[in-house]
């Protein structure tokens, strides 16, 4: 068996709906099955499934594809690990199995991060680096952990990464370009380097502490570059993906030292934020991680207003937020190194619900002696607890607030029952209609036609015999690996034809395009004509408009009489 086959084995032995039924919830309705997109901000279930042919499409963002394709962007996984991983659950041994890596255009800049590693490594093994391993030591970073967090440190000296890296014939704009250099000059000097991962677990940069007292700002990160958006990453998100899994929840912390003291005492299912307020990207990132946040962010008030912040929104978007609060001002890092690993582990099992934590927070400003500030008190209190779907709760919270300040249960019940019924009638959705490029007819003939060759094997032995000439290289490309793959496969096969597309990137995005629109299954030969028609005027139309132009230019009369003729001719469809 070739690559190929066992990969489509595989592919064979599970089934999508149930792959992505584990991750997202779906209902199926008539053949196929819905769910909420993961790949774009949504809350409308725009992804459908189907069984019959094993792939999913969202008909918002465009996102579409087989098993393989889900997996690798919805974990963050390169293809080989998506086929160990299915292959391991159908008992298909996929260790022989070769994939070529795939060349990439940052392929240069993942070398120049990872060349950096290395090289900053070194220098805090080598004697440049004393001073800074015993600051490491004395706070309990211990070899094992520089190992496994690949911490370095850049030296004292003004170019020393610089000249390397030219040497390594990267050139000075590209090295300013990508965060290294400033000028001809080293960027970081002196600091002890945390490198930063993207969500695949690679190098993007760096963030470099300082570890002496004499010196300014605290941490310097590298800056954003084509392959680095400080807010669409999450600081050991590479590693939580996995470990969060199993633990069934996620812990967000604010800063990376607070992750890596945690992972020291086992605790790994954390991402830190590293002082950025909380972007969309970031949100979907947890929500792919777990449905079970625990926020643990710093003890301080920026950490508390913070939490509550960071906790609305989150549960606005669905998932199940609870809050620990810290003593003292401590961060995760310093708790941990204080108290030690039972009392943290004890906080995160007891962390408090989001909707009691802010009930709480409520009771800081008021004045308990004024009768309105209290009334204004009782008021939030019960539009915090509209938002808890749990009626034992939220008998509990009225129970209490009616004992604690001596009024009536039922006045407080209706109350509460008034101001949900408000908040419903006001939460009536507006469906967003998917908003998609108006498409002039001929590009949109040249989708359709490639979309039913995806779906009928006849369009395209009939497309093929027709020897239609597609307007665009990419639409032309497109359709010839489509015939390429008939004649190898004598039939079309859409979900394994994903998989031997992978590579092919230049051409992913027209084939997403295509399967995502919302065509019928079939269409009729008439139907058929009628776009090869529109497409072949196109062309036409195109030709005479070249032909034209090359008369404008033509200096010599004859010539240009013999090009006006031609022009005659291909108007009359000659
Ligand atoms: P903190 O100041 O809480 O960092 O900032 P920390 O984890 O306690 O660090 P230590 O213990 O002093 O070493 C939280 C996060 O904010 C970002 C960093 O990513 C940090 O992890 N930050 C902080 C910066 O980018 N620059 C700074 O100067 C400070
Ligand atoms: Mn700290």
């Amino acid at each position: 068996m070739n690559n190929n086959d066992l990969t489509n084995e595989i592919r064979n032995k599970v089934d999508i709906v149930d792959i992505i039924g584990e991750r997202i919830p779906l209902v199926s309705k008539g053949k196929n099955f819905f769910g909420v997109c993961p790949f774009h901000d949504d809350t409308n279930p725009s992804m459908s499934v189907s069984r019959e042919k094993q792939i999913y499409r969202c008909f918002s963002c465009g996102a579409s594809g087989n098993v393989f394709t889900f997996l690798m962007d919805y974990e963050h996984k390169e293809f080989k690990e998506v086929l160990k991983d299915l292959g391991d659950r159908v008992g298909i041994n996929t260790s022989n199995i070769k994939i070529k890596k795939k060349d990439t255009k940052y392929d240069n800049l993942y070398d120049a991060y990872l060349f950096s590693t290395k090289y900053f490594q070194n220098n805090l093994a080598s004697s440049y680096g004393r001073e800074a391993r015993d600051y490491l030591s004395k706070r309990g970073i211990t070899e094992e952990v520089i190992k496994e967090f690949e911490i370095g440190l850049s030296l004292d000296k003004k170019n020393d990464l610089t000249n390397l890296l030219i040497n390594k014939k990267y050139d000075l704009k590209t090295l300013n370009e990508i965060g290294l250099s400033i000028d001809d000059r080293d960027i970081y000097i002196d600091r002890i380097m945390f490198p930063l991962y993207d969500t695949y677990g690679k190098i993007v940069g760096f963030s470099g502490r300082i570890y002496n007292e004499n010196k300014q700002n605290k941490y310097i990160n590298t800056k954003e570059t084509s392959i680095f958006k400080k807010g669409h990453c999450l600081y050991h998100y590479h590693i939580a993906k996995d470990t969060c899994r199993v633990s069934k929840s996620v812990i967000i912390m604010e800063g990376f030292m607070d992750v890596i003291r945690a992972s020291t005492i086992g605790i790994k299912n954390t991402v830190a934020l590293m002082g950025t307020a909380l972007t969309k990207e970031q949100i979907m990132l947890i929500k792919r991680l777990s449905n079970n946040v625990i926020l643990c962010l710093d003890g301080d008030s920026p950490g508390v207003k913070a939490s509550l912040k960071i906790g609305e929104v989150l549960q606005n978007e669905g998932l199940n937020v609870k809050v620990v609060t810290l003593p003292n001002d401590d961060d995760p890092d310093t708790f941990i190194l204080t108290n030690g690993k039972e009392r943290f582990q004890g906080l995160i099992d007891s962390a408090v619900n989001f909707g009691d934590y802010k009930i709480d927070s409520l009771k800081n400003n008021v004045d308990f002696n004024s009768e309105s500030s209290l009334a204004e008190y009782i008021n939030s209190v019960l539009q915090e607890t509209i938002k808890i779907n749990d009626e034992i709760r939220v008998e509990i919270i009225l129970k209490k607030l009616a004992k604690d300040y001596n009024i009536g249960y039922n006045t407080l019940e209706k109350r509460f029952k008034e101001l949900k019924k408000d908040t419903k009638a006001s939460k009536i959705e507006i469906k967003k209609e998917p908003k998609k490029k108006r498409k002039d007819k001929y590009s949109l003939a040249v989708e359709q036609l490639i979309y039913y060759m995806l779906n009928n094997d006849w369009v395209v032995t009939a497309v093929e015999n027709e020897k239609i000439i597609f307007p665009s290289n990419e639409a032309r490309l497109l359709t010839s690996e489509v015939i390429y793959y008939y004649k190898k496969h004598g039939e079309i096969n859409i979900a394994d034809f994903y998989t031997y597309m992978q590579d092919k990137t230049d051409l992913l995005d027209l084939l997403n395009e295509i399967v995502s629109n919302n065509y019928k299954e079939t269409i009729t030969k008439d139907e058929l004509f009628a776009y090869f028609k529109v497409i072949r005027e196109y062309s036409m139309n195109e030709q005479i408009k070249r032909l034209e132009k090359k008369i404008k230019e033509e200096p010599d009369i004859m010539e240009q009489a013999r090009i006006s003729e031609q022009i005659r001719k291909l108007k009359l469809g000659e």
